[in-house]
């Protein structure tokens, strides 16, 4: 029942580049006179920061063929740089929990595997970019291993 890990490689190489910000965003930030902020270290407990893990996993999840979902663990690092929006860059773990993702139950309601044959914990690297004031969120770079 674990994922084939040649597809989730897959997978998360197909996110990484298709999922992108788009052509028309890229020559925006090139053509634009405000010069992006250096990414600077925050709490890895902000909420900002979590809301960005939130979206990566329910990313994760959406893309993966795993009878269960995963959630976020712990977060080893965070990023942030304000590029028209805030970019987060994580560092972060994901667990695979007993919900059954037939089943859509909230993520904040799944407890983390015990069992051992069914626990893995995958460590991730991805951008969340969030703009504000469109309440919208992309994730172009999501990695795990
Ligand atoms: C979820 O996955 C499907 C099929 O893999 C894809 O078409 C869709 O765009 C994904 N949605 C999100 C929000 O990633
Ligand atoms: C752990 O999960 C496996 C696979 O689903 C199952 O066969 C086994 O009985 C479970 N072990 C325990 C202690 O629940």
């Amino acid at each position: 029942m674990r994922p084939d890990a040649a597809l989730l490689a897959f997978c998360c190489l197909v996110l990484s580049t298709t999922g992108g910000p788009s052509q028309d965003f890229c020559s925006q930030v090139l053509n634009s006179d405000v010069k992006p902020g250096f990414p600077e270290t925050i709490k890895t407990n902000d909420p900002g920061v979590l809301k960005a893990a939130r979206h990566s996993v329910e990313r994760f999840n959406n893309c993966t063929d795993d009878i269960f979902l995963f959630k976020e663990s712990h977060i080893n690092r965070a990023l942030l740089q304000i590029v028209k929006g805030l970019k987060y860059m994580l560092e972060v773990e994901i667990g695979r929990t007993t919900c059954r993702k037939t089943k859509h139950p909230s993520l904040d309601n799944c407890d983390f595997q015990t069992n051992h044959t069914l626990k893995r914990t995958l460590s991730c690297y991805t951008e969340v970019w969030v703009i504000p004031w469109l309440q919208r969120f992309e994730v172009p770079v999501l990695r795990c291993h």
